[in-house]
């Protein structure tokens, strides 16, 4: 069986994750996506609420299942059984650093990855830069899953509130 992870914080999971997550799915026989738990860093969403956000966005891809992990990626691929990271690539900007971890992981344990560049259309996504748009009252509807719209704007409403 060819499987395969896509890690990352899912802080919380864009339309950008969606389009690499999506077409990557069709490359693996299973596809894990993989959140990672961070003790040092607590995020807009819990681990939990971006696992529940990400399973309802991949709800119609039958092959992709959402996990979480804590410590190194290349220790959760090896306990997975899972040689191949996959990470989406919006820019050159992106690159080199996505590079100095992919050598990393690969002199770690042997773990290939696999970029995969995002659509142009979701190219100047990111989780934070949503974060701040839904904030301030921006609208983000078109740049992430519906649930996390909705989630994002309960958030919005109840921190104009208090
Ligand atoms: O969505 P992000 O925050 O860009 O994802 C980054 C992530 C989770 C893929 C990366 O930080 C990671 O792999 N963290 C796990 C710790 C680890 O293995 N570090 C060494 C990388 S060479």
């Amino acid at each position: 069986m060819r499987r395969a992870v896509c890690p990352g914080s899912f802080d919380p999971v864009t339309n950008g994750h969606v389009d690499v997550i999506t077409r990557a799915a069709t490359l693996y026989d299973e596809l894990v996506v993989a959140v990672l738990v961070n003790p040092g860093k607590a995020g807009l969403f819990s681990v939990d609420e971006r696992m529940e956000l990400l399973r309802e966005a991949v709800a119609d891809l039958p092959n992709v299942r959402v996990d979480s992990f804590e410590g190194l990626l290349v220790d959760y691929c090896r306990g997975h059984d899972i040689p191949v990271i996959v990470k989406g690539l919006r820019a050159v900007s992106d690159f080199e650093y996505e590079l100095q971890m992919a050598q990393m992981n690969r002199e770690l344990a042997a773990v290939e990855t696999l970029f995969v560049p995002t659509a142009p259309q979701v190219g100047h996504l990111s989780s934070s830069l949503v974060k701040q748009v839904a904030k301030f009252g921006g609208d983000v509807s078109r740049l992430v899953p519906k649930a996390v719209d909705e989630r994002l704007r309960e958030r919005a409403l109840r921190e104009a509130g208090s």
